[in-house]
Order: C-alpha cells, then sequence, then structure tokens
C-alpha cells in the first residue's frame, strides 16, 4: 500500500505537485496495490493532548512494542478518545509499504499539521522496519551540499534523523524542488534560472 500525505497551506502547491507525479508513477506500476490519501491541512490532525499522553507512558512503562496491542492502553473515557484518533492513522501506517510525504519547508523545518501526525503516530520504540519514505519537498531557498544555507536544513536532516533513529527506517528518499522564493521575490530573480532545473530535476525524479 503506498500512503500519501500532503502538508502545505497551499493548494496549488510544489510538494503537492511533486508529491502527485510521484504517487501517480507509483500506482501505475502497482496496479493491484493499495492507495489511502490525507491532506493534513485541509483536514489536520489534532494535537496530541494529556491524554495521548497517557496512552504513551502505559505503553512504554509496560513495555508494549507490538503495535496490535497499543489499544489495551485506553482505559479511561478520555484515554479511549484519544485513542480514536491514532488508531485509522496507525493502521494506514503500519499497512503501507511506502510513505509518501509532500511537505513545505517552513521557517527551516516541517509544517505543524505534519508535525502534529508524526507526533500522534509515534510511540515509543516504535520500528517501521521495512517500510519506505519518499519525502517531495519545496523551499523557497537553496539548502544542498555547499551552500550558505546548508546547516540550516531542519526539514530533511530531522525528517532523516526521526526516520532512522526512531523508526530505523534508512530507505529514505528526498526529493526538492528549491528556490522557489525566486518567482516572487525580486532579489532573488537571478537565480529564477536555477530554480526553473531544480524544479524539472524534481519533477523528473518523481516521475522515476
Ligand atoms: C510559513 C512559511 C515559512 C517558510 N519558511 C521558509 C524557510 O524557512 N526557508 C525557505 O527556504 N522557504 C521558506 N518558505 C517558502 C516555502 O518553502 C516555499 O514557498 C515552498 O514552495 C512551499 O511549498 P509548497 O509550494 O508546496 O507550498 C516558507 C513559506 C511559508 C508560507
Amino acid at each position: 500500500m503506498l500512503l500519501h500525505l500532503d502538508a502545505s497551506a497551499r493548494r496549488k502547491s510544489f510538494s503537492r505537485e511533486l508529491s502527485s507525479v510521484y504517487a501517480r508513477a507509483w500506482r501505475t506500476a502497482h496496479p493491484e496495490a493499495a492507495y489511502a490519501y490525507r491532506d493534513l491541512a485541509a483536514d489536520p490532525i489534532p494535537h496530541i493532548g494529556e491524554a495521548w499522553t497517557e496512552l504513551c507512558d502505559h505503553i512504554l512503562e509496560h513495555r508494549i512494542t507490538d503495535v496490535s496491542r497499543y489499544h489495551e492502553a485506553a482505559r479511561s473515557p478520555a484515554q479511549r478518545q484519544a485513542w480514536a484518533v491514532v488508531e485509522p492513522l496507525l493502521e494506514e501506517v503500519v499497512a503501507a509499504e511506502v510513505i509518501l510525504i509532500g511537505t513545505p519547508m517552513y521557517n527551516y523545518s516541517i509544517p505543524s499539521s505534519l508535525k502534529a501526525w508524526l507526533d500522534q503516530i509515534t510511540f515509543p520504540r516504535m520500528s517501521l522496519e521495512g517500510r519506505s519514505f519518499v519525502v517531495t519537498s519545496a523551499r523557497g531557498g537553496a539548502y544542498g551540499p555547499g551552500t550558505p544555507r546548508e546547516p540550516y536544513d531542519h526539514q530533511e536532516r530531522y525528517l532523516r534523523d526521526f526516520f532512522k533513529g526512531h523508526f530505523r527506517v534508512e530507505d529514505v528518499t528526498f526529493i526538492h524542488a528549491e528556490l522557489v522564493n525566486a518567482r516572487i521575490d525580486p532579489a532573488l530573480a537571478h537565480l529564477r534560472q536555477q530554480h526553473e532545473q531544480s524544479l524539472a530535476a524534481a519533477l523528473e525524479e518523481a516521475a522515476r
């Protein structure tokens, strides 16, 4: 199964365009496979609340590592309500072979809509080994190797570290369209061609 998420606040967005190109190519190559889609910006996932933290503490304290047993942590009505939010999200993640995330860079990092999803579906020592993540992203600037802004990239670095460090997934692919702000910021107009090249390369990679 392909689980496809989008997180841009914009409807007409480069990270969405890239994720849809990737999803189309993947579904053509896997016509029998299931597909699930979530628009995290249009249908926001609520932030975790206190009852969620109680689920998490119970899972940690009782060393529950099997996701299919997490529901045991929901004991009170508030905890059962918190679990009702988590359960369908987790089911999709566990069923997916590939988790595709279309996300912009916001303030050097990821949008809070995506962070809210990640907070809801992540539990102590939860492994997603055997799955792969594909992240299609758009950024106003350039953060590639050797650029002055490279150290400020807490979007790719955060996601890569988290997927590897927590979920034990190393099969993570990033496809970036960079310098998007060159389309609108007169101060970056001289970088427009570089942006067009970055976008064309990203679209080609996503289609592949
Ligand atoms: C709230 C906000 C914060 C942003 N922060 C950054 C940033 O820190 N670095 C950057 O290079 N671009 C930044 N941008 C520009 C976006 O990354 C750029 O517009 C990108 O195309 C957004 O992705 P989208 O086209 O999928 O919506 C920001 C844009 C918004 C709306």
